[in-house]
């Protein structure tokens, strides 16, 4: 299958935003997925479009739903940057032909994009900690630089941040109209995507924003684990998992064979080949409808980059059996787990603080927290990936407070290991605060390794 015929697929199989792109409702109907049709979640074509997250395309949203006596009281999202350049090239060829600067004229657009860029331009260094004040605040190379966030990147997160909008702020009224600087917490690592993808969601969050009001915090650590990142254990579970997954893929026939073929037409050594991690370009051409390259010894094509993508998936479906990739994740997701319920319990005691919390971050901080929470169905985080932790209050009991937790606009709190449970034990609609509590603060360790009670414990122990 070529790109355009997987894109046109696609169109098909996703409905087009209303809102967005003016379609009619009637249209709109006519590109609702068909569930018969839909092929099997492990099409690689298929998981890589929805990997793409190509805006234009509306999806379920699940956020801010709960009964009616129940006020939301703060609302914490952790995001993925989102589409953005290569961070690696295919040696020996020509690198995708794309467009970092933002334009109106150019698909995929947002209605905000040129009054982001305007307000980008008003921004005063003084909202960043050092180092983020040295960084772009939003994409400007005509060929983009590696790693640079796209336009689709931008009106990636400024859907998202719209969305959030008329959600958390139209309905459910989070922030007052004069909020202040305490009542957002917002953190980024510092790579000019995370920033700029935080920014674009803020935007498209609070529209012309008050520049004095906000204030971004560098990470330095992709865990966001903050003072809390020495944890050797988890560099133990860390290094057995990447020997699996070399393990993994030497059984794999004709993943060696595509590479071969690959390095064969680039004209370099296979191992130099694999190095280059070759996935990381292809899916940019794959989103961006460019073609494949090509050599005078023949072209990389959609077959290459089918077996590519079809391992991937299969790794992940055995990284999540061999249970390696879950120990790190506990130790690496306890850190930024233990401070969001920290703000959680605060805003539960009514005390002064954050309504709304952004974490601006990569794959490798969300992939974590969704295996610790036991997310095994959830997807490998897309661009402009969404999770979201939600904290309710129910009006009737206001001493009880209740978490939802929502992946790419579908609630999973029902799926977390904390919560799955909770329709056999208890009556409540909502999942109580206390499950994730106790999860973070005791039973993530047990299911580490049956025995350490806290963090500090479980990343110190002999012979893990
Ligand atoms: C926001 O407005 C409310 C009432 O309109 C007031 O009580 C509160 O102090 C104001 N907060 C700030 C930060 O100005
Ligand atoms: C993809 O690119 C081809 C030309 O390379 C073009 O004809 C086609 O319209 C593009 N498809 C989409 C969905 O943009
Ligand atoms: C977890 O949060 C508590 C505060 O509630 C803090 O004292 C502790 O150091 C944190 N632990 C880790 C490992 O982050
Ligand atoms: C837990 O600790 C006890 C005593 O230190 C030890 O005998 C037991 O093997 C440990 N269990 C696990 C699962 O590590």
């Amino acid at each position: 299958m070529d790109i355009l015929t997987a894109l046109l697929l696609l169109v098909h199989l996703i409905p087009v935003s209303a809102a967005k792109d003016g379609v009619s409702s009637k249209s709109r109907k006519r590109l609702m997925p068909n569930p018969v049709t839909e092929p099997p979640v492990t099409d690689p074509v298929y998981e890589a479009l929805l990997y793409c997250n190509i805006p234009s395309m509306a999806e379920r949203s699940m956020e801010g739903h709960a009964p009616h006596h129940f006020k939301l009281v703060s609302v914490h999202v952790f995001i993925r940057h989102g589409d953005r350049y290569p961070l690696y090239t295919i040696p020996k060829t020509k690198r995708p032909e794309v467009d970092c600067t933002l334009v109106a004229n150019r698909k995929p657009y947002h209605p905000k994009l040129e009054a982001f860029v305007s307000h980008m331009a008003k921004g005063p260094g003084a909202s960043f900690e050092s180092p983020l004040n040295s960084l772009p605040l939003y994409p400007n190379h005509p060929l983009c630089e590696m790693g640079e966030l796209t336009q689709t990147g931008v009106v990636q997160h400024l859907q998202n941040g719209q969305l959030l909008r008329d959600i958390y702020l139209k309905k459910h009224k989070l922030l007052p109209h004069n909020w202040s600087t305490e009542q957002l917490y917002l953190e980024t690592t510092g790579k000019s995507r995370t920033l700029q993808s935080g920014l674009a969601l803020l935007y498209g969050f609070l529209p012309d924003f008050d520049w004095k009001r906000i204030y971004f915090r560098h990470q330095p650590s992709a865990l966001f684990c903050s003072g809390s990142c020495y944890c050797p254990v988890r560099n133990q579970y860390l290094e057995k998992e990447q020997r699996r997954q070399y393990l993994f893929r030497l059984k794999n026939g004709p993943l060696d064979r595509t590479y071969g073929d690959m390095a064969r037409i680039v004209d370099i050594p296979i191992k130099q080949l694999r190095a280059a991690n070759p996935i990381d370009s292809m899916l940019c051409h794959f989103c961006h409808n460019v073609s494949f390259p090509c050599t005078r010894s023949g072209c990389i094509d959609m077959e290459h980059f089918k077996v590519i993508k079809a391992h991937q998936l299969d790794d992940e479906r055995e990284r999540r059996e061999k249970k390696l990739y879950f120990g790190y994740s506990l130790l690496g997701a306890h850190p930024i787990l233990n401070q969001t319920i920290d703000r959680m319990q605060r805003a539960a005691q009514g005390k002064k603080g954050e309504l709304f919390t952004l974490y601006s971050a990569h794959d490798v901080t969300l992939s974590p927290i969704l295996s610790a929470l036991g997310l095994s169905e959830a997807r490998f985080p897309r661009f402009a990936a969404r999770l979201i932790f939600e904290l309710w209050q129910d009006r009737e009991k206001p001493r009880e407070h209740s978490v939802r937790i929502l992946y790419n606009g579908i609630d999973f709190t029902f799926h977390t290991s904390f919560c799955q449970d909770h329709h056999k034990r208890s009556p409540k609609h909502m999942c109580p605060l206390e499950n994730l509590v106790h999860f973070v603060k005791r039973d993530m360790f047990v299911a580490l390794d049956g025995n350490s009670t806290n963090y500090y414990d479980a990343c110190h122990r002999e012979g893990a």
